[in-house]
């Protein structure tokens, strides 16, 4: 090829280097998205997945996503996952002397309340990002999601309520010790209403069978925590309460925590009263008031609820990794939790 000029070679070249790239963008994109790599480095509580095949695609339909468990893959994960109590009980450690990938992020993962975390300090400043039940976490890991349904449904609200209501009120519990705030409520209720009380703390433990077949028969069920903390709401109200179809009366944080992940008119929190008396007695009114009563059922016409373990979480984080902010620390995870 002859150029005419010199002046011409500089526009040629401009169009060489666009034609090139647009070539590596068109070949990129056929590539499809980076696959992404988690390692889970120990199993909460033991509790193991077998992760064979593509686990992240075959169970929860995740694509571009590895999880391992393998801790020789350490070097090759874009993710770590560290579940907290292992850590704090020193079953586990941190692999601070392995070479850690300059991009790699370390997840601090709990589902326990501030009460169980135990001491934090030693693991300031190593981790990324967190996964937990606060809805401000980095990977956001609730008990439980109400969603809206597609379409709203217009079945009678009888229709949502489980038939052979034969109880007042349920509650499954392991344990009723006194220092347990729930425990003096219960105590005193218990004086205004009847409470069928079932789990370990009453050596009557209900087995995953006949859960939520023995809730689904009382008007109420006492979703009450062990622990009070901001945003820490468990299976209590998610799978007793809401899977079974029991109203919930909810002790634990305050409503607006409530109302921030659950439908207001989906329970009765303990707060709304002035004293247990008071609640007893608005429990056996709203029981015998069959249209009241119903009116606790009316969010299920447009909401379900739905429970996901944290690993189909994990696997469905995958694809936001790359959106994620690029440089995160936890300096103090005590102020955080
Ligand atoms: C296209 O991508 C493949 C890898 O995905 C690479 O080997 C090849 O060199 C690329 N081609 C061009 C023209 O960039
Ligand atoms: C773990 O990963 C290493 C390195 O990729 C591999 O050599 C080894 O076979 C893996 N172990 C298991 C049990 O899959
Ligand atoms: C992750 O945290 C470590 C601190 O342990 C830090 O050195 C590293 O730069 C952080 N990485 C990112 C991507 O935020």
């Amino acid at each position: 090829m002859r150029f005419r000029s010199r002046r011409q070679i500089l526009p040629m070249f401009v169009l060489v280097c666009l034609i090139i790239q647009l070539v590596q963008l068109l070949n990129r994109t056929k590539a499809g998205p980076k696959t992404h790599k988690i390692l889970v480095w120990h199993w909460p509580f033991g509790n193991s997945f077998n992760l064979d095949g593509d686990f992240c695609k075959d169970k929860f339909g995740v694509p571009n996503c590895i999880m391992t468990d393998n801790q020789s893959r350490f070097s090759e994960a874009d993710v770590v996952i560290f579940h907290n109590r292992e850590l704090i009980q020193g079953q586990q450690r941190l692999p601070v002397n392995l070479k850690r990938p300059e991009k790699q992020r370390w997840v601090w993962f709990s589902m326990e309340s501030p009460e169980k975390h135990g001491d934090l300090m030693p693991f300031n400043g190593y981790f990324n990002w967190t996964m937990t039940y606060h809805q401000d976490a980095d990977i956001y890991s609730p008990y439980g999601f109400m969603v809206p349904k597609e379409s709203e449904a217009h079945e009678p609200l009888e229709s949502f309520i489980p038939k052979d209501k034969t109880d007042l009120a349920c509650w499954v519990v392991s344990s009723l010790s006194q220092h347990h705030e729930r425990t003096a409520i219960y105590e005193k209720l218990k004086t205004v209403i009847p409470i069928k009380v079932y789990g370990e703390a009453v050596n009557k433990p209900l087995d995953d069978q006949t859960l939520l077949p023995t809730i689904s028969r009382c008007s109420f069920y006492l979703a009450f925590e062990t622990s009070v903390f901001r945003e820490y709401i468990t299976n209590q109200l998610w799978l007793n309460a809401y899977m079974s179809g029991a109203v919930p009366v909810v002790f634990g944080p305050i409503r607006d925590d409530y109302e921030a992940v659950a439908q207001p008119d989906s329970f009765i929190h303990v707060n709304d009263f002035s004293s247990v008396e008071e609640l007893g007695e608005f429990l056996k009114t709203l029981a015998a008031d069959r249209e009241r009563y119903a009116s606790y059922f009316n969010w299920r016409r447009k909401y379900t609820v739905e429970i996901k373990h944290w690993v189909e979480l994990a696997c469905q984080f995958c694809p936001k990794i790359s959106s994620m902010p690029p440089h995160r620390v936890y300096e103090d995870l005590d102020a955080w939790q």
